[in-house]
């Protein structure tokens, strides 16, 4: 699907640390099984006064830093570097952008750019472009997240980019829509016929989402403190979780319908009430069997902000009437673990109960990383004569997509991003009204939030949260599936 492919890339934020970890290992990747056309050129800029060759430097090391030892290979990579060139750039002011289009050159046959820059520089940089004639209709752009800080910032921010750029030219990343085992969601959804039927409130007594993080501030004190773990990581990545794993069949597999029915749960969500929601924010601990500090430490001072969030939300449509989807994300956890958990009903009447046979409903979880499987738990009889009554236990049904498909390369999720981005297939980035339906959910949550005074309670890192969190569920006669 190379159709729509542009013959330059522009980046932003060339020398900074999304670059240097994902985005020129991801190129690279691409160049070296020959994904991207010979013609393309990669133009990097940011405010580091550093040459051409500068940047090939700098770009070396971080591949030197970033590739698994299996991606290196010394021709590829020199020639990956000639594909680089720089440009330094104060995007604040509009006085470098004239430079910037000399150094990019002939754009007529299309250019992607790659916007990732503090939101202070949004405007200036898209007014930049256009005034150097980098906007024009064969010029699409991706931008990456922080895209605003509530409704209304982002709102001024899709507003200046929908100035220069019309919808169908902009790329609103969300890196967990280009995770392989993310998309499988929707292979196992809608390849299958056997879990349909039954994904819905007559079959499903609840869902649960987890992205547990064992890290905590990673060095970016300022940006995490202002955002905090609802910001961070619910209204975008946990929201498209739930979007897809509640939509409606799409007709087909393109961006209109695929979005389209994904607007729609985001639209449909419940405002959360206060006793619906918990903040957490993680104390000294251990994990992974090392101790580590506490939030207020990593940060060198005290702090309101939640690094744990867990909340019950609903969708109000007729599919999902009366099924909570339990959320909760946090930094400093147990473990790293991001899954879909999709509890089904018991079974209407046990046929078993008087030869003493309990049952467990089935239990589907999709693992979407560190490990890549779909786990469904089902009841079989244990082997025995059942003289002294029938045994029955719960058994998984296994499908590991690392062994099934053990021979396929495994990507990171920004190869598949950017390469969508340089063709310009948008099925995987997020749709304006898509960011505005999450920001309006989230703006709310916040509100309470704020009216109701709700504080962060305390939990040890290297656990699951603070008890509050785990009473969510236990309140309603559920557990999470820890
Ligand atoms: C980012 C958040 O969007 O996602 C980070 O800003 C978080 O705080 C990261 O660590 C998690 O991504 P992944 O792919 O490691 O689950």
């Amino acid at each position: 699907m190379t159709d729509g492919s542009c013959s330059a890339l522009l980046l932003f934020g060339a020398t900074g640390d999304l670059a240097r970890r994902m985005l020129l290992p991801s190129l690279y990747a691409l160049h070296e099984d020959d994904l991207i056309r010979s013609g393309l050129r990669i133009v990097g800029t940011a405010r580091s006064e550093i040459d051409d060759e500068g940047f090939r430097v700098m770009a070396k090391a971080a591949l030197d830093e970033f590739l698994p030892p299996d991606r290196k290979d010394d021709a590829k990579l020199k020639s990956f570097l000639q594909r680089l060139s720089y440009q330094a750039l104060d995007a604040s002011t509009i006085d470098g952008f004239d430079d910037l289009a000399k150094k990019v050159g002939d754009t007529t046959k299309g250019m992607s750019i790659f916007l990732s820059t503090a939101p202070f520089l949004f405007e200036p940089t898209i007014e930049g472009l256009r005034h150097s004639g980098l906007a024009h209709e064969k010029v699409r752009i991706g931008l990456e997240k922080p895209l605003g800080e509530d409704l209304d910032s982002s709102a001024v921010i899709n507003d200046a980019v929908g100035s220069a750029f019309s919808e169908d030219r902009i790329f609103r990343i969300d890196h967990y829509l280009g995770k392989e085992t993310v998309q499988n969601l929707m292979a196992l959804r809608f390849a299958n016929m056997m879990f349909e039927p039954l994904w819905n409130a007559h079959g499903i007594d609840h869902v649960q989402i987890t992205i547990s993080e064992t890290v905590g501030l990673e060095g970016r004190k300022g940006f995490y403190d202002d955002t905090g773990a609802l910001r961070d990581m619910v209204q975008n990545h946990m929201l498209q979780l739930v979007a897809l794993t509640a939509m409606e069949p799409p007709a087909e597999f393109d961006a209109t319908s695929i979005r389209d029915e994904k607007v729609k749960v985001l639209r449909a969500l419940r405002p959360v009430k206060a006793e619906e929601m918990v903040r957490g924010q993680y104390g000294a601990g251990a994990v992974k069997g090392a101790s580590v500090a506490s939030y207020a430490d990593d940060l060198g001072e005290p702090s309101g902000t939640e690094t744990f969030v867990a909340l019950r939300a609903h969708i109000d449509n007729w599919r999902w009437q009366g099924v909570p989807f339990y959320l909760r994300t946090g930094k400093r956890m147990a473990e790293r673990r991001s899954e879909i958990v999709i509890q089904f009903k018991e079974v209407p009447h046990n046929i078993f109960a008087k030869r003493g046979a309990k049952l467990r409903a089935n239990r589907l979880v999709i693992r979407l990383q560190p490990e890549e499987y779909v786990r469904l738990q089902v009841m079989a009889k244990e082997p025995s004569l059942d003289r002294e009554g029938i045994l029955l236990r719960e058994v998984p049904l296994d499908l590991s997509l690392t062994q099934a498909f053990a021979k396929a390369r495994r990507r990171i999720a920004y190869e598949r991003l950017l390469l969508d981005l340089i063709e310009g297939e948008q099925t995987l980035f997020v749709r304006r009204d898509e960011v505005e339906a999450q920001w309006r959910w989230v703006d709310a949550i916040r509100k309470v939030w704020r009216e109701e005074d709700i504080d962060t309670k305390s939990y040890a890192a290297g656990t699951w949260g603070p008890n509050a969190g785990i009473a969510l569920t236990e309140r309603d006669g559920r557990s999470w599936n820890d």
